[in-house]
């Protein structure tokens, strides 16, 4: 399989930001680490990163024909971007919505999410153990 992995606003920040929420490892760590755990089990999967709506979009629609599923973590967007959520509709590629926090443990602004409605479903709360997972709904 071939999966694109989606990381949305502020996810570039990760291992930077609020470490103890999201730890300590950048993306790109976490991206290698996930590169790696696909090729050994026979699968590859590819990058796309920002911190803009419409690029978030692009990714998705053009992810149509192209991957076998997207692992999406759209960041504070989940919580209100209806356009990626359109986005997401609009595309027969499968969509698994990933957060590495435990989303409901927290603000009340992060307990809703306006994507997962639209997505195959949803992993949270477990770091970044959650893409991993994400990644293994795909493969098993
Ligand atoms: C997040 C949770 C969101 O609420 C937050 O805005 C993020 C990261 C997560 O991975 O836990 O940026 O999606």
């Amino acid at each position: 399989m071939n999966i694109l992995i989606v990381n949305g606003v502020n996810l570039n920040l990760t291992g930077r930001r609020e470490q103890s929420v999201y730890g300590a490892r950048t993306l790109d760590e976490i991206n290698n680490s996930l590169k790696t755990y696909a090729a050994a089990r026979g699968h590859e999967v590819a990058f796309f990163t920002s911190n803009l709506e419409g690029e978030l979009c692009t990714a998705i629609q053009e992810a149509e024909g192209k991957y076998d599923g997207i692992v999406l973590n759209a960041g504070a967007y989940s919580h209100y971007s209806y356009a990626i959520r359109d986005a997401i509709a609009a595309v027969t590629v499968p969509v698994v919505e990933v957060h590495m926090s435990n989303v409901h443990a927290r603000e009340d602004f992060r307990k809703t999410s306006v994507l997962t409605a639209v997505c195959k479903g949803e992993i949270l709360g477990f770091g970044e153990d959650s893409y991993r997972l994400a990644l293994e709904s795909f493969f098993a």
